[in-house]
This record gives C-alpha cells, structure tokens and sequence, in this order.
C-alpha cells in the first residue's frame, strides 16, 4: 500500500465517470443526439458496432451506483452533466426533467457524504450545434456559457466545485484532426479553430458559473497532459518532442494561465486563429484549480510526412502496457504534477483521472480480480505522494473510472472500471482494486482520524 503520510487530511478521494459513457436512456426526457450519438451511429467508427444508447443504464440505476460510492468510501464523485439532457438543442429552451436528474443525483451524493465534482462538457455537443458548424464557430462557445450559467443557476446551491472542459485536446485534435472522435473531422483549419473556441468557451463558461452560482463557486478545468520525450538524441526527434509538448500541454495551458497561444505552435500550425478583441482576457479569467487527466507518456519521433505537427508517438521497447497498449509509467504524473505547480499559477491541483484498461473477468465465485489495476493504482497515487513531497499541491485523486463503461471508439471492450458491469444484466460487482482503493482511503482516514463508509467493507482482498 503506499504511503499516503504526506496527503492532506482532507485529501480527495474519488472516482470519475462521464454522462454519455454510463446513462443510456439517450430519447428519454427530452434529451436529444448529442454529436456521440450522431457518430457511434455511424457505421465503422465504434470497435463492434457499440453505442451509449443503454451503456451502464446510469440515468435508472444512479441510487445503486451512489451507494457502490459509499460501499468504496470515496469522499467525491467526478461526473459529467449532459449538455443535451439540458437544452437539448444548445440554444434556448431549457429542460426541467434533464435539469431534474442532476438534481435528484446531488441530492443523494450530499446525503451520502459525497461531494459532487461536476464537469460540464465531457465532449457530448448537442447535435444542433454542430450541424451549425460545432466548435469552429465561435457562437458555440457563446451557447456553452450560457448552458454552464443554467446548471450553475440550478444546481450551485449544492455544487461548490465544477470543471468546464474535459479535456479540449481531444474535442480538438482528436475530434477535428485525427477523426478518431466526434465529430470525426480531419481538418487541421477545423481543429485549430475549433481549440481556440473550446477555450474561449472555457472562459466564458467560468465567469458564467461565476456569476449564476448562489454560493461561491470553485471553478477549475481538466485537461490531458503527457510528459514528452524524443525517442532518440537526433535534432529532429528533439525538435519534435518540443512540438509535441506543444501540441499536447502548451496549447490548453498557456493561454489560460495568460501566456496566450505558444508562438512556435502558432507557426506550426499555421492556421489564423479566430481572435477578436478581449479574448484573451476571457480566456484567461483566474480559475481556483487545475484537473490533470493522465494515462501516458509520449515518447516521439519526428515524422515529415504525418499531419502537422509532424511527430509520432512510438512504442517504448519493454516498457509494460495496459490493455489500452498505453505505457504503464507512473513517474509520468508525478513530473507532470511538479511541472503544473512550477510554470503556472494552478492554485490547487486535482489528478482529475487515472486509470487503466484490462480485460477483466469474474471467476467462478463472481469475483474480479484485476491486480495488475490495484497496482496501477497504487502506483500513481505512489507518484502523487512524491509530487506531495516536493511541493505539488495535489488536494485529490479521482480513479478513472467508477464503473466500466462505453471507452469511445473502443466501446464496452476496454473495462476501465473499479467496479465490474454485466452488460447484459447490468450486474455491478466491485472488483479488487475496488477494494485495494477502498482500504487505502480507509488507511488515510484512520491515520487522519476521520470517519469513511469503506469501513463497512470486508479488509482487501
Ligand atoms: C480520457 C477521457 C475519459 C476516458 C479515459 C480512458 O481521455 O476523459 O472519458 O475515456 O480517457
């Protein structure tokens, strides 16, 4: 078990998730096609054809799902709010029964004793929207901020901490550029446009939450950082992992901690960004936390004749891997997190997702043991405990995910979850590293003196 000694006593401990990967119920209360539907709809983008429209059944099963929370002990809950449950077409009408789920959800985390996390685009664009030009056009960032003043209005009475984007890059690079994502794009004029809307989004969508929310609200955004290294010592591979530290950090955190866009992006890209005056003052409004998602390194090359910014990622021989061929490397975060706290004003940081994908099984007994995930755990929250130590202001850890569930182009194959989903009978079932991380949290709340619901659970398996 690692040493959690140096964690704040009132240390985070959660478990993330996102709306259109668990809910289901995609045609019920008013909700309508967000552009996941639109694209997992389409034949040969998703691994076996899957979608989200049953995916965990989430929206009928969220009084279950709360109390496997309170069986794990977590003290927060990281989730997405559906933006076309709650103006379904983007603009205009707002929708009481999709404003009505959230509200019964945080209800019961309150009353369970966990504190809810809301993100408030985790990539499910209304589908109107983008059939008016998505996030190339600047009028989206203008509906998502009044979408996030909506929620805030409603819901800011019991929400204290919320995120606005989950990570832009890949609405942007991956949604826009590569095309492996909505809306499945591969443009790099589109893209660019589109991550320069994104954060201005951003910053419209924090003075919106600012400005609805009845108590003070603690606004942050999530983004998807990797450490980048060239792959050999040849110029061009280091040239190309300076692009990629570009591609992948620089971009989303620059402008929003008031640098403004990198200039050796700028040039790379080669795309005029849509500015308009003011912007990067909205851009840059002061935000109380920073939400680092990490999974891997890239270790790059440079590559000619590939989309621009011209670099690939490229295997590190012998390095071991997750079912996601993702290197397992936790000293990733904890560089990650030192550098955040060092460049730029995060305030607080949050490791607002870390997980791993292995293709579990339940045993004869029912049981899922997934070691190598409780490892993969522990050793990242190992990582944090060293970025404690040397300075990092890491207030919480947010396990991806709570649930296996609907892992985007990879479907229902790549099981990310603490806890196991029977797909075809919606059967829940915590897995090992549910239990690991739940006497971990047990551990650090005895040492601090705090009360936790995992001490109802049997000690780890
Ligand atoms: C992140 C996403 C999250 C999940 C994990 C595995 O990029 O934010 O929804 O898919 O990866």
């Amino acid at each position: 078990m690692p040493d959690t000694t140096a964690f704040p006593e009132d240390f985070v401990w959660g478990a993330a998730t996102s709306a259109y990967q668990i809910e289901g119920a995609v045609a019920e209360d008013g909700r309508l096609p967000s552009i996941w539907d639109t694209f997992a709809h389409t034949p040969g983008t998703i691994d076996n054809g899957d979608t989200g429209d049953l995916a965990c059944d989430h929206y009928h099963r969220w009084p279950e799902d709360v109390a496997l929370m309170g069986d794990l002990g977590l003290n927060a809950y990281r989730f997405s709010i559906a933006w076309p449950r709650i103006v379904p077409t983007g603009s205009g009408a707002v929708n009481a029964k999709g404003l009505a789920f959230y509200d019964r959800l945080v209800d019961k985390l309150l009353d369970a004793g966990i504190r809810p996390f809301a993100t408030l685009y985790h990539w499910d664009l209304p589908q109107t929207l983008q059939d008016d030009g998505g996030w190339t056009v600047r009028d989206t960032a203008e509906r998502f901020a009044e979408y996030a003043g909506v929620v805030a209005g409603r819901l800011g009475d019991r929400i204290t901490d919320w995120t606005t984007l989950n990570e832009p890059l890949c609405s942007a690079w991956i949604g826009h550029l590569e095309g492996r994502m909505a809306p499945g794009l591969t443009d790099l004029t589109a893209a660019v446009r589109a991550s320069y809307h994104l954060l201005l989004g951003h910053g419209l969508a924090t003075q919106a939450v600012r400005a609805a929310a009845p108590r003070t609200p603690s606004v942050g955004y999530v983004v998807n950082l990797s450490p980048c290294e060239p792959a050999t010592d040849r110029a061009e591979d280091i040239a190309a992992a300076t692009r990629a530290d570009g591609h992948i950090n620089r971009w989303w955190l620059d402008p929003v901690y008031g640098r403004g866009f990198p200039s050796d992006m700028r040039e790379a890209y080669g795309v005029d960004l849509p500015e308009q005056a003011g912007d990067a003052g909205v851009i840059a409004q002061p935000i109380d936390f920073l939400g680092i998602n990490y999974y891997f390194r890239q270790v790059v090359t440079d590559d000619p004749a590939g989309p621009a910014p011209h670099f690939r990622q490229v295997p590190v021989p012998g390095a071991p891997t997750t079912g996601m061929d993702w290197e397992v490397y936790p000293d990733g975060l904890e560089q990650l997190l030192v550098r955040a706290a060092a460049e730029y004003p995060v305030g607080a940081l949050y490791v607002t997702e870390s997980g791993a994908a292995w293709p579990d099984e339940r045993n004869a007994a029912g049981e899922v043991h997934d070691e190598l995930r409780a490892a993969y755990l522990e050793g990242h929250i190992a990582a944090c405990a060293r970025a404690i130590e040397r300075g990092a202001p890491v207030e919480g850890y947010f396990a991806w995910s709570l649930l296996d569930n609907f892992e985007w182009a990879y479907g229902y194959d790549k099981r990310f979850g603490l806890v196991h989903i029977d797909y075809a009978t919606q059967e829940r079932t915590i897995k090992s590293s549910g239990h690991r991380y739940a006497a971990l949290i047990r551990a650090h709340a005895e040492r601090t003196g705090r009360t936790t619901s995992a001490s109802r659970l049997p000690t780890a398996r």
